[in-house]
């Protein structure tokens, strides 16, 4: 069911590489709720081409951009404001990817190279976008930015390796332009500390299954689908919650605030 939430407004949704992203049930959501977007990613994730078909499905042309290259984000942003014939009233940043745990490389054993990279890609990267619209002065007053985050910035899981730094690093980015852009020009920024979900970048964690059905038992209304995430990135978007800003937002039901639950005794019982 479609509330009309985003009717009017232009948002850029980073991120979609497939039907399973949950970028990609973000801008169908926000589609649904009325806005016009602009889908982009990496322009080796579009020689996939699976974007094309959501491109069709919400009517929003695909710009290509490498979110570690200021060059593509400032021709991103600026062919958006021309396509849209207008400023950007939201961003969806749903970008990850750690160098390190891809080539198998334990926390102990980083290779700082990869570790810049992941870091990059996964949290400056939220950075150089604002930057970026900050420079251009890009977004309308009152815009929403919102990135993807994950509990492992406020504790230890040990397989979520350095993507953990590179979590805390973009939540505190979050906050810090939230300040600014705040001040400036009523812009809110905000992190949505997501369940685990299974997409292609979820499942590069190693044991995912096990870890995904644990925090599902951990939580008092089980893991939030990406469909749900998709919805509350598209409330946050909305005007109705134009004084929301510089915070973590946990959608995990309820597993950051449960010590335990029955399930998990019970299985420990056994
Ligand atoms: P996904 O693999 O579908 O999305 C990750 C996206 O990052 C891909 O579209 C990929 O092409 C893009 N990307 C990687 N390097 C890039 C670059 N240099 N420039 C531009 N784009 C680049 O996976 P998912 O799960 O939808 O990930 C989206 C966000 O959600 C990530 O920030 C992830 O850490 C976060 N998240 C995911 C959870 C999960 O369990 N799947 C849980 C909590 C947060």
């Amino acid at each position: 069911m479609s509330y009309n939430l985003l009717k009017g407004k232009k948002g850029i949704i980073f991120g979609a590489l497939d039907e399973k992203s949950i970028a990609w049930k973000t801008a169908i959501r926000c589609y649904e709720e009325g806005a016009s977007l602009v889908l982009t990613n990496a322009p080796v994730a579009l020689r996939m081409g699976e974007i094309n078909k959501l491109a069709a499905s919400v009517q929003a042309p695909v710009i290509g951009a490498d979110v570690t290259n200021m060059d593509d984000l400032k021709k991103l942003l600026e062919e958006s404001i021309k396509h849209f014939g207008s400023k950007i009233d939201f961003i969806l940043h749903s970008v990850g990817m750690s160098l390190n745990v891809r080539k198998g490389k334990e926390y102990t054993g980083l290779d700082y190279h990869f570790n810049q990279k992941t870091l990059d890609i996964s949290a400056m990267s939220l950075h150089r976008v604002l930057q970026t619209a900050w420079d251009l002065d890009a977004l309308n007053e009152w815009g929403s930015v919102v990135a993807l985050t994950y509990i492992a910035a406020q504790r230890v899981f040990p397989d979520y390796s350095e993507m953990a730094d590179a979590k805390a690093l973009l939540e505190s980015v979050a906050r810090s332009f939230g300040y600014h852009y705040g001040m400036r020009k009523k812009v809110r920024i905000n992190t949505v500390s997501q369940s685990p979900t299974r997409t292609t970048a979820g499942s590069g964690v190693k044991g995912f299954d096990g870890f995904m059905a644990y925090a599902d038992k951990m939580s008092p209304l089980g893991n939030a689908s990406g469909e749900d995430c998709a919805a509350y990135c598209a409330v946050l978007f909305s005007d109705m919650t134009r004084m929301v800003t510089m915070q973590n937002l946990f959608h995990d039901g309820g597993f950051s605030l449960t010590g335990v639950t029955e399930a998990i005794i019970n299985q420990m019982e056994k």
